[in-house]
């Protein structure tokens, strides 16, 4: 059995080494569900042990053997039992998380980071982006920040605006711009779509890139995802609609307003993506495939959208 309370800790756990073990073990028994930035019990326990004691990562090894004391022990075994209990996701219990090997700031006010779109950053949009360097990118539906942040440190000499409808979030985004020493060239705006975004490029008003995960999950699969999904912001996830991609059409009909001649989108949809092709069956999408095993990540140039939204 896991525990499922703070008193039941064993006095025993002194080091983070045994308090890492133990936590793998509990995680391990609970049957929850990984995919808030970990896959395994044993990940998830290094995360949140780690985490909660903010020890970096990379420096873990010279303090495995360093005690944990009584206090944080007691606090760290109730973050335990809130994930075992409540299914509560480590990075809300920890305040952070990893994206594109970048620390990201997180509350449930924002979908944690985990969109595959951070593999195609981390190799620059290559060879998507044909050798160019964008100079004004857009991180739509920005939530954290993670994916416009990965892109401004994947393109330093770019502009990038971060923009989503929730204010909250955007409290959280701009945490993490500050954080990341980013704001001389990260602009964050509160807009619904595009329409907040007046101004917000120099020149004109249009991006060589726009980047967005936005909600596109439909009632069946919002019913059918584990309980650890139900901590995070319904409207984060829930893209309207049978197909869950109301809000993604509304984006495609507006997106090539915003786009340069050859600029391109690249749109998370997820599994919605047959939804997406049988309501705009004409639009040619390049699927990256992705290495790190992520899906549903779709590529298309501004031509290419033109082209290919039905027109009705
Ligand atoms: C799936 S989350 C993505 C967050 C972040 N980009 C990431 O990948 O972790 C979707 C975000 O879209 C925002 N959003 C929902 N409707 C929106 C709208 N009409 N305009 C702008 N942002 C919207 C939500 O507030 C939420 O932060």
């Amino acid at each position: 059995m896991a525990i499922s309370s703070r008193e039941a800790a064993p006095p025993e756990l002194q080091t983070v080494r045994d308090w890492l073990r133990w936590t793998g073990s509990q995680l391990g028994r609970a049957e929850l569900h990984f995919g808030h930035g970990t896959d395994s019990a044993w990940d998830e326990a290094v995360a949140l042990v780690l985490g909660w004691l903010r020890i970096p990562e990379d420096r873990a090894d010279v303090l495995l053997d360093a005690r944990v004391t009584r206090q944080e022990a007691a606090a760290l075994a109730a973050c335990i039992a809130r994930r075992i209990d409540e299914r509560v996701p480590v990075p809300y219990l920890t305040g952070c998380a990893r994206f594109a090997g970048l620390e990201f700031e997180v509350d449930p006010r924002v979908l944690i980071p985990r969109s595959p779109m951070a593999e195609l950053l981390q190799t620059g949009l290559q060879p998507w982006l044909g050798g160019r360097q964008p100079h004004r990118i857009l991180d739509l539906c920005t939530g954290s920040g993670c994916i416009g942040i990965a892109a401004a440190m994947a393109f330093p000499e770019a502009e990038v605006v971060l923009a989503d409808i929730d204010a909250g979030a955007l409290e959280v985004a701009r945490r993490n711009v500050r954080r990341h020493g980013l704001e001389d060239r990260v602009r964050v705006l509160e807009s619904d779509l595009f329409a907040g975004l007046g101004g917000a490029t120099s020149g004109d008003a249009s991006f060589d890139v726009i980047l967005c995960n936005p909600p596109y999950v439909d009632p069946a699969d919002l019913a059918s995802m584990p309980e650890e999904f139900r901590h995070e912001p319904m409207a984060a996830l829930a893209g309207g609609g049978a197909d869950g991609l109301e809000l993604v059409q509304r984006l495609l009909r507006a997106a090539p307003e915003h786009l340069q001649d050859g600029g391109l989108l690249v749109l998370e949809v997820g599994n919605s993506a047959p939804a997406l092709l049988a309501r705009e069956p004409k639009l040619e999408w390049v699927w990256p495939e992705l290495e790190a095993g992520g899906f549903g990540v779709g590529i298309i140039d501004r031509a290419g959208l033109v082209a290919g939204l039905r027109q009705d």
